[in-house]
């Protein structure tokens, strides 16, 4: 049983990155094999309509045959039991990174069939995890969270189920008295991140957990 994490943010060690650490964790602890994903080690760009992957009887079809540092990621993340993404909400969505992530991954798997389909024939488990600045209240406020609620419906589509984990009112900075950022309380930001960021860890771990468990 392999477990991968994805991670989507550009930094290794804050708010997306613990979280899928923790859910990666989870997964270990139900004794799956785990492995973790910094896109931002890579160099690649999304989807570029070959449509190798369509092409039919064709060497590629169901894979992507673009070659470049995402080709071994993309090719463990298939063979992988349980898939867990994670990304920063940039301007209202996932970072670009992770996007052209999805592109490559899903694409080939997708199956303009009508209803549209997937080639994976295995079960797999799957879920995203969030992290952004805004509030619960903001977020949906502000429509942030449309695109969580698109991905996860992709990702029932190609993969079978998918769970979603968001956390709301991260903390961003180091120290908030160092930048300029008027709007933010960082005495509130800190009691989130000493009250609330702990309890969203523990779900991750519990999520990861849970795939595991739900493949046995
Ligand atoms: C370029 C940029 C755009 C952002 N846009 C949003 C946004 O639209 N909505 C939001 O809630 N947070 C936004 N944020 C805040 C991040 O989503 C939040 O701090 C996140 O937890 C950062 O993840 P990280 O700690 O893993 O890097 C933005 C941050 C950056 C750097």
């Amino acid at each position: 049983m392999k477990a991968i994490g994805v991670n989507g943010s550009p930094r290794k060690k804050w708010n997306t990155a613990t979280l899928l650490e923790k859910a990666i964790e989870g997964a270990a602890i139900e004794g799956a094999k785990t492995e973790m994903f910094h896109l931002y080690d890579l160099n690649y760009k999304g989807c570029i309509s070959c449509f190798a992957c369509k092409t039919k009887d064709g060497k590629s079809y169901g894979k992507c045959e673009v070659k470049d540092e995402l080709t071994g990621v993309l090719k463990k993340v298939n063979e992988a039991d349980v898939i867990i993404l994670g990304s920063p909400i940039y301007f209202g969505s996932i970072t670009g990174e992770m996007r052209s992530f999805m592109e490559r991954l899903f694409f080939p798997l997708l199956t303009y069939t009508d209803p549209s389909g997937s080639l994976l024939s295995r079960k797999v488990r799957t879920a995203f995890i969030y992290t952004l600045g805004a509030s619960e209240e903001m977020a949906r406020e502000r429509g942030f969270d449309k695109p969580i609620v698109a991905n996860e419906m992709w990702m029932k589509m190609i993969f079978g189920a998918s769970e979603t984990l968001c956390s709301y009112d991260t903390t961003q900075f180091e120290d908030y008295s160092k930048v300029y950022a008027p709007r933010f309380d960082p005495a509130k930001k800190a009691k989130v991140r000493e009250e609330v960021f702990p309890i969203d860890c523990e779900k991750a771990f519990k999520m990861g957990a849970g795939l595991v468990r739900e493949l046995r």
